[in-house]
Formats: C-alpha cells, structure tokens, sequence
C-alpha cells in the first residue's frame, strides 16, 4: 500500500533531481541543498509527519527516506564536481598562451639626423687619435672673441652677430672658443674634436638658424704644417662621404688662423663648401701661453647641419628641428 508520504518522498526526489541536474554555478547548487537536505528543508518536512505512522510502517518510510536522500545527496556531490572541472577548464582556456598570436608591435627609436651626424665626425676623428672636449655654451667675450685673435671693434665680430645676455656675457658664435678653453688647461701634443651647440642673430631660412651645431678641431705639437691640415681633412672627407672626393682649399680669413682656407668637396657635381680652417695664428698661441716659435698647430671648424643636410639630401634646414615623425622616420 503506498501512502501519501511514499509519493511526496518520490516527487521530492524527482523534483530535486531535475532541478540539480540544470544549476549553472555552484552558489545555486548550495541553494539546492539548503532547500531540500537543510535542517528546515523539503525532507526534513516530510520526515517529522513520519511521527504520525505506524510502528510497521516506520522502518519501510524511513528506508525509502534515506534512499531518497542518499539520491540527492549522490546528485549534489556529481554535479558539484562537473561544475568544479568546467570551472578548471574555463581558467585553462583564459591563460593558455597561444604562441602563434601575432607579437605586439613596440615602435623603436632612432637616432635624429644630427646626432649621428655628429656620431660620425667624432668617430672618424677619434679613429685618428683626437680626443673629444666640450666648453659652456654661455661664454664671455675674452673665450668667444679675445682670446681668439678678435679684439673688441675688430671688423671681424660683424662675421657672426652675436646674442648678448645682460649681464655681458653672452651665447657662444662658435665652438672655437672650446680651443682657447683647452690649450688652457693642457700643454701640447694636443688633439681635440670639440662638437656644441652655437647661436647667432641670424634671420631664420631655409638654410640658417639662430641655434646651431658645430664641430671644431685643433691639433698643437711640434712641427704641425699645412700639409698635416690638408691631410687630415682629406682623410676625414674621404670617410665622411665614403669616397675619395677631390677637395679644394680656397684661400679665406678667419682671425684665429694664418694662413686660412676654406675646403670645398666635389659632390654631385659641385663644388660644396664644408667648412673654414688654417694654420692655428701665433696670437691664439700667446694668449694661452704656448710659445709659437715652438709650436705650430691647425684648428677648423664646420657646421653639423650642413654635414647632414647634404649627407641626407634635406632640403630645409628648419626640418631637422621641427620634430615631425614623418621626417625623422627616414633615418
Ligand atoms: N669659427 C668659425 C666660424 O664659426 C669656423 C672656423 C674657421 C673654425 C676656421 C676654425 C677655423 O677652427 O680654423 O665661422
């Protein structure tokens, strides 16, 4: 005989199985035990009307009470399981390292035209044994001008209109006044490779800027002549352009050099010029101390823009400061 008890214990296994069967996380899955296995849960329900039975009928309910909940109990344990290894799985799936994804792309930097220019003068010079030196870019008039053979109202300072700063000092024109800053401070052989930031008041345009960079060059021992110049700046052209182009030497003036020149290169078809140099003059040597009489040097001194402007074929001057990625990114 089935009494009522029997068919809510079944329908309580049914419905429990079915709902277990479909929960998605285990917080529902939790819900579910509460509901029918808990203290005040479906189950316990149903067992305290067991009071009400028959001594016979006792054991007979209560055998298929723990049936019933033994059936739960099993149904909880296997779905809580499947859904800790979906859990496992979906980790695995999110941290798999997939080697054959395309890399991330890093734009790399590159170094402005300038600057390997100026890399480049210093590593042919350094490869002949000169030692690069550097001096403030705010100097005074003696470094800048006196002490280079440029006396105050000398018509030579008209050659490089000068930036004064209040307090009489004033922006290097050059980097000439790095040589006079040197011999001061070193006794000969001297050979040195002086590159710098230089100003002048000069109306901006395709080829001038009123900041500027140079490379300067003095070489100071015994016996230096005219010939070790040319020799020199012809072994630096070479390596420079990567040829061996014809150099010109055309007689100049500079007041800091006698006799002066300047060089011009065959490039492309023309005759370029590159820079100003001669024979370091006697009054740049007393005004550091060096005895002329025993020694004889060279200096020259050219502009960086120039180099890169022709060595890259740039055409304005102003692009090589105006930061535009699209410019930059050739080099
Ligand atoms: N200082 C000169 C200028 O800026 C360039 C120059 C010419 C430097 C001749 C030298 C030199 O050392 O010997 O125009």
């Amino acid at each position: 005989m089935t009494t009522q008890l029997e068919t809510d214990l079944q329908s309580l296994q049914q419905e429990a199985l079915s709902a277990i069967a479909v929960t998605a996380d285990l917080d529902a899955l939790e819900q579910l035990r509460i509901n029918y296995l808990g203290k005040k849960g479906q189950l316990s329900l149903i067992l305290r009307a067991m009071g009400k039975l028959s001594a016979e009928e006792r054991p007979r309910i209560g055998a298929i009470a723990n049936e019933v909940k033994d059936a739960v109990q099993n149904q909880l344990d296997q779905q809580r399981q499947a859904l800790q290894n979906a859990e496992i799985q979906a980790k695995l799936a999110a941290e798999t390292l997939d080697v054959t994804m395309p890399g991330v792309y890093r734009p790399l930097g590159r170094i402005h035209p300038l600057n390997s220019t100026v890399d480049k003068v210093l590593e042919i010079f350094v490869g002949l044994g000169y030692t690069v030196a550097t001096g403030p870019q705010v100097e005074t008039d003696y470094y800048n001008f006196e002490a280079l053979n440029i006396p105050a109202d000398h018509p030579a300072r008209d050659m490089q209109d000068t930036f004064f700063l209040s307090d009489g000092r004033l922006l290097r024109t050059h980097t000439s006044p790095v040589q006079i800053r040197y011999m001061e401070n070193h006794e000969p052989p001297i050979r040195i490779v002086a590159p710098g930031r230089v100003y002048r008041r000069d109306t901006v345009d395709a080829t001038h800027s009123a900041v500027f960079h140079q490379v300067e060059l003095l070489a100071i021992d015994k016996g230096l002549t005219f010939t070790d110049l040319k020799g020199t700046i012809k072994e630096f052209v070479k390596q420079m352009f990567g040829e061996d182009l014809p150099v010109r030497f055309r007689a100049s003036y500079f007041p800091f050099t006698e006799p002066s020149a300047e060089v011009d290169v065959q490039w492309k078809g023309k005759w370029l010029e590159v820079m100003g140099c001669g024979m370091v003059d006697p009054n740049v040597m007393k005004s550091v101390g060096y005895d002329p009489e025993v020694y004889t040097g060279f200096a020259a001194g050219f502009g960086v823009e120039r180099f890169a402007m022709v060595l890259h074929q740039i055409d304005d001057i102003r692009r090589l400061y105006t930061s535009d990625l699209r410019f930059l990114q050739q080099f």
